[in-house]
């Protein structure tokens, strides 16, 4: 069972600049809530109500200020602020203290899940002991993302920003994992791309047969917001919904 959650909230912005320069990108809006406000929510959709929030270097007033450490929608947010943009595994090095030695799930502060049967989803897949266990979903850009190259259904192999066509299943940003992840981030070598990669962590989970997938399917949304034109599309995508609904994401 998972009880606990990170949101990883830092990054430079720099696709998003200079919007980004002033604000950090998690808290501006997205249609009519802070960007955040999306991946918090789905972790409370799973059930998780400890979540460490990781902010960049001078971050933490601006955060606080939206969203408090007490008496917040019956959760208990704890801060932490990354010095510098090391990497995705690093949200599991600075919350050591925080996972201590539970399970953990991570999501990332820029992607936004939407869809009827994701909460029966969430809280089937953060019922597991021990691994990690991941989304897939189909993109029709998987160069942006890191991908799962399957065999009968199982993974063999996550690739990060493939050059070439390996596989149109792209890695979400929502991960779940056992108590380990801490250890194993630790072992992890710094990539070309100057930072640790979570395409290296899967791997080591794969390599020791303990990485289970599922997927979000036609009828579910995923959406990342790393551009510009994908946060206008998220944008839209919800004003839609909310607007002919009357109810909020
Ligand atoms: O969105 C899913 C994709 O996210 C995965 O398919 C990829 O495998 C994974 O590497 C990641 O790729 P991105 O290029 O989209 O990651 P990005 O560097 O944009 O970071 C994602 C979020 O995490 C963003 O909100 C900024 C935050 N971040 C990122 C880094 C590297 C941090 O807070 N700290 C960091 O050190």
């Amino acid at each position: 069972m998972i009880k606990k959650g990170i949101i990883l909230a830092g990054g430079l912005g720099t696709r998003m600049s200079p919007l980004t320069k002033a604000v950090n990108k998690q808290l501006l809006p997205m249609y009519d809530k802070p960007l955040i406000f999306y991946p918090l929510s789905v972790l409370m959709l799973a059930g998780i109500r400890n979540i460490l929030i990781i902010v960049n270097k001078g971050q933490l007033n601006q955060f606080k200020k939206i969203l408090p450490e007490k008496n917040n929608f019956g959760v208990n947010l704890y801060y932490k602020e990354q010095l510098k943009p090391r990497g995705l595994p690093d949200a599991f090095i600075l919350g050591e203290k925080f996972i201590g030695k539970d399970n953990v799930a991570l999501i990332l502060g820029d992607n936004f899940f939407y869809g009827q049967s994701l909460s029966q989803s969430l809280k089937k897949n953060t019922k597991f002991k021990n691994g990690a266990k991941i989304y897939l979903h189909q993109v029709k850009n998987p160069q942006l993302y890191g991908v799962a190259i399957l065999k009968n259904r199982k993974v063999v192999k996550i690739v990060e920003k493939p050059k070439k066509n390996l596989s149109n299943l792209a890695v979400t940003g929502l991960y779940f994992f056992d108590k380990n992840v801490v250890s194993l981030s630790k072992e992890l070598q710094i990539s070309k791309r100057k930072e640790l990669e979570i395409t290296d962590l899967l791997n080591k989970y794969i390599k020791k047969n303990k990485l289970k997938v599922d997927f979000i399917g036609r009828g579910g949304t995923w959406l990342d917001t790393g551009n510009i034109q994908d946060y206008y599309n998220a944008t839209n995508y919800i004003s839609a919904i909310e607007n002919r609904q009357g109810l909020k994401i």
